[in-house]
């Protein structure tokens, strides 16, 4: 049977760059770091989140959605790029926030408000039962005559994994153009979308190299269990017959720090260092503490066997700002 291609949208701007940090890599005498700018998707809706729009909000308007529907955290990048899409192809938004409002709004929950979401504000234990949650406002939306379509937390599902399987292709044509072979790529796991994508996308065009996902959030197991069955759903769905054995997922645990979404000092210092060596900003709750993963495990010595390594900036500016207070101290 032939594999299914899935529709997909001109969301985000293609292809990003691939820039090797220089100064930076030779500051502290690890392999040259070269960073795949995908915080320039876009301004505003920028990050890794719009790769995998590009083929979820495709989906959505083939089933003549009218509103999408996600989840996360109030700062939740996903959400505020889901809801700035929606506006801009005039469909509605409703983002079901883990968390309380606030009377200043700062970061992404202001631009989801900016951008006309309509919000709901949860709390821990009925983000528990999500699935309820999304089914309850669903139905809300039928009942106006609407046609709602729910795209999980940070579009991490068989077909959200679409966006970094054809990040790869992009990045095999970059490796060419600057004649590298980079022994591995880094990106920090969340939901665990982008590091499935990469994972499938190495396979299918075959760049030959490690995949090496940062958790920020779960331990070691949950990303390994998630990422294989989001894979697994991606294999039926679209009938590609790959050997799921031939995968490797692999997950550095340790990094999370104080727990999600919140960071320690030495994160916010080697958010400081890029900025101020290479004018490019991290943020504190995805890229900042991969980062600082990946350089600590750098400085052990690990992942130096290659002489070019790559890091995926997959976006999350907006998110300094609610950490003001922790940046502005240094
Ligand atoms: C800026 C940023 N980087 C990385 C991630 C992690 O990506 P994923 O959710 O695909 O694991 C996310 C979202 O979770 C994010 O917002």
């Amino acid at each position: 049977m032939e594999p299914i291609t899935p529709p997909r949208l001109n969301l985000a701007r293609l292809p990003t760059p691939l820039v090797p940090l220089r100064r930076f890599s030779e500051k502290h005498k690890v392999p040259t770091i070269w960073m795949k700018r995908d915080d320039l998707t876009d301004t505003a809706a920028s990050g890794n989140k719009l790769r995998k729009l590009e083929f979820c909000v495709a989906q959505a308007l083939e089933e003549g959605a009218t509103t999408l529907i996600t989840s996360g955290a109030v700062q939740s990048n996903h959400c505020r790029a889901t809801a700035i899409v929606a506006s801009q192809l005039g469909l509605r938004s409703h983002l079901i926030l883990r968390g309380k409002s606030s009377e200043h709004p700062d970061g992404n929950l202001l631009l989801d408000e900016l951008v006309g979401a309509n919000i709901s504000f949860v709390s821990g234990a009925d983000f528990k039962e999500l699935d309820r949650v999304v089914e309850d406002i669903s139905n809300q939306y039928r009942q106006q005559g609407e046609i709602p379509y729910a795209i999980p937390i940070g579009a991490s599902d068989e077909i959200g994994l679409w966006g970094y399987i054809e990040a790869c292709r992009e990045l095999k044509s970059d490796f060419t153009s600057v004649n590298i072979n980079p022994g591995f790529i880094f990106s920090a796991a969340g939901s665990g979308g982008t590091a499935g994508g990469l994972i499938l996308g190495n396979h299918l065009y075959q760049l030959d190299t490690g995949i090496m996902s940062f958790s920020v959030s779960e331990n070691e197991a949950y990303f390994v269990d998630k990422v294989s069955k989001d894979i697994q759903a991606w294999r039926e769905r679209y009938k590609y017959d790959i050997n799921i054995n031939d995968l490797e997922v692999n997950i550095i645990g340790g990094y999370v720090g104080p727990g999600y979404g919140r960071a320690d000092t030495p994160v916010f210092d080697t958010i400081r260092d890029l900025a101020r060596t290479e004018g490019i900003l991290l943020d504190p709750v995805y890229t900042g503490k991969a980062f600082h993963g990946l350089m600590t495990e750098l400085s052990l010595g690990r992942f130096t066997t290659s002489s070019d390594i790559v890091f995926i900036h997959t976006g999350g500016i907006f998110s300094l700002f609610p950490h003001k207070d922790q940046l502005h101290a240094g």
